[in-house]
């Protein structure tokens, strides 16, 4: 079977497996100005705490040399230096994303704040990073695994890069446990997501992308299973705010 006629999910869509990173650098091209503000917006702010959550798990120690992936416009990279904070300074943090618009608005976050020095923005592909093996003690991608074509291809090179003894953390959208809560969210997700996205980036399209994408996801089990698959040990979960949100965590030895 070709590229052109093996099939992959594009929300509720399947598309051509190689058109899949077209589209999703369109999403992400025309919503990359509103897109901190959006998730302030989609969430009532809880990202933020999903994200500090992240980082929490992770505990970094100084020194440590981090890789996000699909970092966008910086949200990770910069925890994770405000946690070990100014004492930790030989602390760095790599952020790669597929999207030059997003990474354009990250270089500027972090010019803003200082942080110019110790975060590195990098375009790249997750299936392909464009880094050494062993270069990394910790990689984290959150809310971005769902948004690549081969996510065991992402999975295999997050392996590849991390250091023997190095983490690997991911955040992403999961299945919900409990039914009232899933009955409303459903509600939130496909009737009110796609409305904000409208009136403050002007693109319905991409926000109905973005909730179909998080239906499609593999729920904590079977993503748990694929990331032992690519190599990790003492794989575990931890869910946040009843499963809207999932943590993954792995070690390579
Ligand atoms: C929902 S955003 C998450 C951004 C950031 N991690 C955050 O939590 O705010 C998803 C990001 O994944 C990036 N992305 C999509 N496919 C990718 C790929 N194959 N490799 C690297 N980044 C990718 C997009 O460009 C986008 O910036």
């Amino acid at each position: 079977m070709s590229d052109n006629d093996r099939k992959v999910s594009f929300g509720f869509r399947d598309v051509p497996e190689n058109e899949k990173s077209r589209l999703v650098g369109r999403v992400f091209s025309n919503v990359a100005q509103r897109y901190d503000i959006m998730n302030d917006l989609m969430s009532f702010g809880v990202h933020r705490l999903w994200k500090d959550a992240l980082i929490d798990w992770l505990s970094p120690s100084p020194g440590a040399q981090l890789l996000d992936v699909a970092g966008g416009t910086g949200d990770i990279a910069f925890r994770f230096l405000d946690k070990l904070g100014s004492k930790a300074s030989a602390s760095r943090a790599t952020v790669c994303d597929i999207n030059p618009d997003m990474v354009s608005i990250g270089v500027e976050r972090a010019r803003q704040r200082g942080l110019s020095t110790r975060v590195a923005f990098t375009c790249g592909d997750a299936q392909h990073l464009p880094f050494p093996g062993e270069s990394f003690d910790a990689y984290t991608i959150a809310f971005g695994i769902r948004n690549v074509t081969n996510i065991d291809q992402a999975l295999t090179e997050a392996f590849r890069v991390l250091k023997p003894g190095g983490r690997f953390l991911c955040l992403e959208f999961s299945k919900v446990d409990n039914p009232i809560l899933e009955r409303l969210y459903d509600m939130w997700s496909f009737n009110v997501i796609p409305a904000i996205g409208h009136a403050i980036t002007n693109d319905r399209n991409a926000y109905e992308y973005l909730v179909e994408s998080i239906r499609r996801f593999p729920p904590q089990k079977p993503f748990a299973d694929m990331i032992t698959a690519a190599g990790f040990s003492q794989v575990k979960w931890r869910d946040l705010t009843s499963g809207i949100v999932a943590m993954h965590s792995g070690w390579k030895f």
